[in-house]
């Protein structure tokens, strides 16, 4: 038998009502509370943003620059990630067990450079991504593409996959060869993965009426990186972006390829969670770069 408690008075706060905060996700309040707490590992509660680290390249292209050895050139810089952007095979084969923070597995795949990329399938069963205990499921859609429908009907069946397990949906825009990148064509693409479930979208910055995605998707967006640029420019990409209402970068090349991917990926961080300047955060980074090589 336990020891009887010594009495202790209670405190029940008769008249103060138990507060219910909104949550602070764009499109998110209606969710539940298993995908609200991994969509908090992806977003930073704080600043609302995320800093993506995207390293999923390898699923059509193989070993592209910069991700040749993921176990030499990536994990030494997840910690500075909020998320990691990957396939379950490089999760799996390199990444650490106790990496904590949020991870958004491709859920799609099934072509590669050398055929039709938007023939896509999806790649992984959701019983896979709850054992990976991954917080978001990432699917293409090729809005425009010669698989449209298919790549659709793909982000809709892993919106139900995740939906029954409180896994969020990532609506990847894809934008083929053909295809122009204008502010036209990232509200037909993010707001189709919007409209059917997509829990938040990845597209491409416009130089163009960015504000004007961003505004007309009822979910949050992030940006990918694209291809390479000089670390000012890529700095400037993503404070344009997030100031017109992105909610952080989803950003491969120009990190992974960076001449310092550590000074790079703490560059943008600045830009996307204290809206520092371009101009700062690449002071920051060249600082940083001068005292590794102080060494
Ligand atoms: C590309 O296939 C993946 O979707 C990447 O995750 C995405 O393009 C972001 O990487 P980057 O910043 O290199 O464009």
């Amino acid at each position: 038998m336990p020891e009887e408690d010594a009495p202790v008075a209670k405190t029940y706060s008769v008249g103060i009502p138990q507060e219910s905060e909104a949550f602070f996700l764009k499109g998110a309040n209606h969710l539940g509370w298993g995908m609200k707490n991994r969509l908090s590992s992806i977003f930073d509660p704080g600043s609302g943003r995320t800093v993506m680290l995207a390293f999923d390249h390898g699923y059509f292209q193989g070993p592209t620059s910069g991700l040749e050895r993921v176990d030499l050139n990536i994990v030494p810089i997840a910690p500075y990630a909020d998320t990691l952007m990957l396939t379950r095979g490089v999760l799996r084969s390199v990444i650490p067990p106790t990496f904590t923070g949020g991870l958004v597995l491709r859920a799609t795949g099934g072509s590669s450079i050398l055929k039709e990329l938007s023939d896509e399938h999806i790649a992984i069963s959701v019983d896979d991504a709850v054992r990976l205990n991954v917080s978001a499921m990432a699917v293409q859609v090729f809005i425009g593409g010669e698989y449209e429908s298919q790549s659709v009907h793909n982000l809709t069946r892993v919106v139900d996959m995740g939906n029954r397990h409180g896994i969020a949906t990532l609506g990847v825009t894809a934008v083929g060869r053909d295809l122009v990148r204008d502010a036209r064509y990232m509200r037909l693409a993010t707001r189709i993965c919007a409209e059917l479930g997509a829990t938040f979208v990845k597209t491409y910055y416009t130089e163009k009426d960015f504000e004007t995605v961003t505004s007309s998707c009822p979910v949050p967006i992030v940006i990918a990186g694209g291809k390479k640029l000089p670390e000012a420019e890529a700095l400037t990409l993503a404070h344009r972006a997030v100031q017109q209402g992105a909610a952080g970068v989803d950003m491969g090349r120009n990190i992974f390829q960076s001449g310092s991917p550590s000074a790079m990926i703490q560059a943008v961080r600045m830009v996307v969670h204290d809206d520092a300047r371009p101009e700062e955060a690449f002071e920051y980074y060249q600082a940083l770069v001068a005292d590794t090589s102080d060494g």
